[in-house]
């Protein structure tokens, strides 16, 4: 381990201020992986991250005048002793290979050196998984695989490589023998990449969430009409046509006693607003929902781009996660099914929309039976609900669109002073991990592996 700095006065159990000799001031940088090791407590190291790299001299201190400004060239001739101090985060201790707490406060005088990953790598062995390396030390972060079910977000503005982080996640998930479902909203990020793939066209959706989707798309208020919609789409037979329908629909609504304007106000919107072709290609919706979740094939992709109605998107996205609940329910048993949804703005927003329930349940008490999902979006406030995003477990965030989004993930997650500075020049593949899976449980920095 090279020697990076000494430990000076006015440690505390969750910070330690260092200073950096001057050799080593090259690997003095924010979130450098370190090791202190007490003067007076030899055996263990306390692993921590450099944060609040600072750049000091003794006498040009900022706000207090110094010489130096009226002779500019003495600086030349000077004798300046600049240097550098940062601080420390204790993370965790490492005694006789064993990870452990921080409880013990570092005297001054102490060494700080940097973190060889070895250190790391041998005290965690068990059931993990890989996505990425830290960005100096290239320790390769294991991930505590048994904390998938408390489900995972990614957050980062566009290009900083969700999409690749989320392949490598399900990769590494379908190899620990997890069923992985993915929802590829624009059939780019996911379907040219996977041998299983399922045209969302070829997807039956179930008659309470068929209408759903016709309610939205003829713009029909869900209080006053849901249930006709309901019963005619339960009930209906034979080939879909629209005129069937709503011919169907129609004796249904008579059958219920609603009133003249109401049965012509429902046939006029459904005229008027949903097309032909809506009815047509509910005819070659032929796989059920569970037909999907029994494909032995792991991970199994639904390719969305070939529905373009984003209703119609969501009705399948609710219709494979109902089905998998209804399958949980049925055999009493623990599932292991992975969901993943990309651009997830537009299927678990704030305001409601038709996957948003599914998603909601899955992420409130999927892990009781196994049910886990993993969400990925630019944005957290606004793209993602309040209920939805607090029951994320595990958070991998990069540079963000909004400054806020950085205090709403620290208001559920211990963010450990990360910079956001740090935060908004980040690069891309580069991503802290939060949360749950990481077993340092304060963030990290990595950087993605390759992915395809
Ligand atoms: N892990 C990675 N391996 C290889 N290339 C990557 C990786 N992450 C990002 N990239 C590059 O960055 C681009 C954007 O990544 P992507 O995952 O699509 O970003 P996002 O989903 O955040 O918009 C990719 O097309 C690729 O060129
Ligand atoms: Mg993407």
């Amino acid at each position: 381990m090279a020697e990076l700095g000494i430990v000076v006065s006015g440690a505390t159990i969750g910070s330690i201020p260092v200073q950096i000799y001057r050799s080593a001031e090259r690997h003095a940088v924010e979130e450098q992986l370190v090791g202190v090791v007490d003067r007076e407590n030899p055996g263990e190291v306390v692993v921590g991250f450099l944060r609040r790299i600072t750049k000091l001299e003794p006498v040009m201190r900022d706000r207090v005048r110094t010489p130096y400004v009226d002779r500019p060239e003495m600086v030349d001739y000077g004798i300046l002793l600049p240097y550098t101090s940062a601080i420390v985060k204790p993370y965790v201790a490492i005694r006789e290979g064993r990870i452990g707490e921080v409880t013990n406060v570092v005297t001054p005088g102490s060494k700080v050196y940097l973190l060889d990953a070895s250190a790391l790598e041998n005290a965690f062995r068990g059931d993990y998984i890989y996505v990425g390396v830290h960005k100096y030390s290239g320790w390769a972060l294991p991930l505590d695989v048994r904390y998938v079910t408390h489900h995972v977000g990614v957050f980062g503005a566009t290009g900083m490589g969700k999409s690749r982080l989320v392949k490598a996640l399900i990769n590494e998930l379908a190899a620990k023998g997890f069923r992985v479902v993915v929802f590829d909203h624009t059939g780019v990020d996911y379907a040219p990449y996977y041998n299983t793939v399922v045209k969302s066209t070829e997807v039956k959706i179930p008659p309470n969430i068929l209408a759903s989707v016709i309610a939205k798309v003829a713009q029909l208020q869900w209080q006053t009409h849901g249930e006709y919609l309901e019963i005619a789409t339960m009930t209906y037979e034979g080939r879909w046509t629209k005129e069937g329908f709503i011919a169907h629909l129609r004796r249904v609504m008579k059958r219920l006693n609603a009133r003249d304007s109401t049965i012509e106000k429902v046939e006029l919107y459904l005229k008027q607003l949903v097309n032909s072709s809506f009815f047509e290609e509910l005819n070659s919706r032929i796989k059920s929902p569970e037909d999907i979740l029994s494909i032995e094939a792991t991970p199994v992709v639904i390719d969305l781009s070939f529905d373009t109605d984003l209703s119609v998107k969501q009705a399948i996205v609710a219709s494979v996660i109902e089905a998998a609940w209804a399958q949980v329910k049925r055999e009493k048993t623990q599932a292991k099914i992975v969901f993943v949804v990309d651009e997830a703005q537009n299927y678990a927003p704030q305001t409601w929309t038709i996957s948003k329930d599914a998603i909601e349940t899955t992420v409130r008490e999927g892990r009781k039976w196994g049910l886990s999902m993993i969400l990925a979006s630019q944005r957290i406030v606004g793209d993602i609900d309040p209920s939805i995003r607090a029951n994320l477990g595990t958070i991998f965030f990069s540079r963000l669109t909004a400054p806020t989004d950085i205090r709403e993930i620290s208001t559920y997650l211990d963010l450990a002073d990360i910079n956001e500075s740090v935060l908004a020049q980040l690069q891309p593949r580069e991503f802290f991990v939060a949360g749950l899976m990481n077993p340092l449980r304060r963030p990290i920095l990595i950087k993605t592996k390759e992915v395809p």
